[in-house]
């Protein structure tokens, strides 16, 4: 017998507050036009004024624990992946347990930027098999919003703020290929990419958060052919293969790289969720909103074999393959 990991539900949020590319025409020298034809994104959420990360992860984590039909007493670990903390610390998984009115079990963030989520879900994973937590809710929730350079056009039309969370169980399979819950993972970080992809400013340098810097064009490479390698070698170690595959489930940065990264995996489009029309980048809530609006949308099933992957600054990338 197996001990699997099991989505038992999922949930969003996204702020109020739409902001389409026509915003950013007014503000920086760039056109509806170009964010579309070179990223795919129509539009995006901003957080409002008074409302911080903690505020969308409640959200989302409510919704999640409504899905999966518990109530938050039913939670063993509260794990938020995020970048975008509203304090420095305490961490944003324990406000979201206090918000929750969780008094038992741990909570802790992880920060692996956009591939937080799979860092997450892999962590979250192993806490379940080694028997440490029956039930585990796993949220990525970011306010990008809040570290863009509103004057850099390469950065700042790419990015929004939401959340997405999975209540994850334990359960006990036969240890195949058919089983539900995930398969595998496969993660990864090379940290002499640093200059790729950072935020300017933090804690123990300049004593402020920073803003966002990228050389887009260089990440773009190293996604294309890091995604699609994560990817096959976490199918590898499931036992599967692309033709297996029902959904691609990725980090929703850019319509191109999620278009090439499906070609190298023998995926057709039809089988890859994309949300980055309407919620631009979210890093760490990417994937959790658009498992959530894949199925809200009824794209995802029971019994569905997901591939997910992430690319982010460090650079930190990595891959799970789960059944639905
Ligand atoms: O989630 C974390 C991982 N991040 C990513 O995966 C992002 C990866 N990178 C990308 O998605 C793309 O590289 C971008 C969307 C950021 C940029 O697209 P690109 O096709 O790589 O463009 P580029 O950086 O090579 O720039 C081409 C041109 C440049 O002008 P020149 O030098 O050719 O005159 C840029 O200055 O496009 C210009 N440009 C813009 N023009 C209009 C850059 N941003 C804009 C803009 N509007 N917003």
């Amino acid at each position: 017998m197996t001990i699997r990991a099991v989505v038992r539900g999922v949930g969003h949020y996204l702020p109020e507050r739409v902001v389409p590319n026509a915003w950013f025409e007014e503000r920086v020298d760039t056109t509806d036009e170009w964010i579309v034809t070179r990223t795919g994104i129509e539009r995006r959420h901003f957080a409002a004024e008074n409302e911080a990360t903690s505020d969308l992860a409640v959200k989302a984590a409510e919704a999640a624990l409504k899905d999966a039909g518990i109530g938050a007493e039913g939670v063993d670990a509260i794990i938020v992946a995020t970048s975008t903390p509203d304090f420095t610390f305490p961490s944003v998984a324990t406000m979201v347990q206090g918000r929750l009115g969780l008094t038992h079990g741990f909570a802790f963030d992880m920060q692996a930027v956009c591939a937080g989520f799979v860092y997450a879900l892999a962590n979250a994973n192993a806490l379940i098999v080694s028997g440490q937590a029956g039930r585990v809710l796993v949220i990525g929730a970011e306010t990008f919003s809040r570290i863009l350079d509103f004057e850099d056009r390469g950065t700042c039309v790419l990015f929004g703020d939401g959340a997405g969370a999975v209540v994850l169980e334990a359960d006990k399979a036969a240890g195949t290929t058919s089983d539900r819950g995930i398969l595998a993972t496969d993660l990864h970080s090379d940290g002499r990419h640093r200059e790729l992809l950072y935020v300017d400013g933090g804690v123990s340098t300049t004593g402020t958060s920073g803003r966002l810097r990228m050389q887009g064009n260089a990440v773009f490479r190293h996604a294309v052919e890091k995604l699609a390698n994560t990817a096959h070698t976490a199918l590898d170690k499931a036992g599967l293969s692309g033709a297996d595959v029902d959904w691609i489930v990725p980090h929703q940065a850019n319509l191109r790289i999620i278009t090439a990264t499906a070609q190298r995996m023998q995926v057709p489009m039809e089988k890859v969720v994309v949300t980055v029309q309407d919620h631009g980048n979210t890093s760490a809530a990417s994937i959790p909103l658009a498992l959530s609006v894949g199925k809200e949308r009824g794209q995802i099933k029971t019994g569905d074999l997901i591939v997910t992957e992430a690319i982010g600054g460090g650079l930190a990338w990595g891959s799970v393959v789960l059944r639905w």
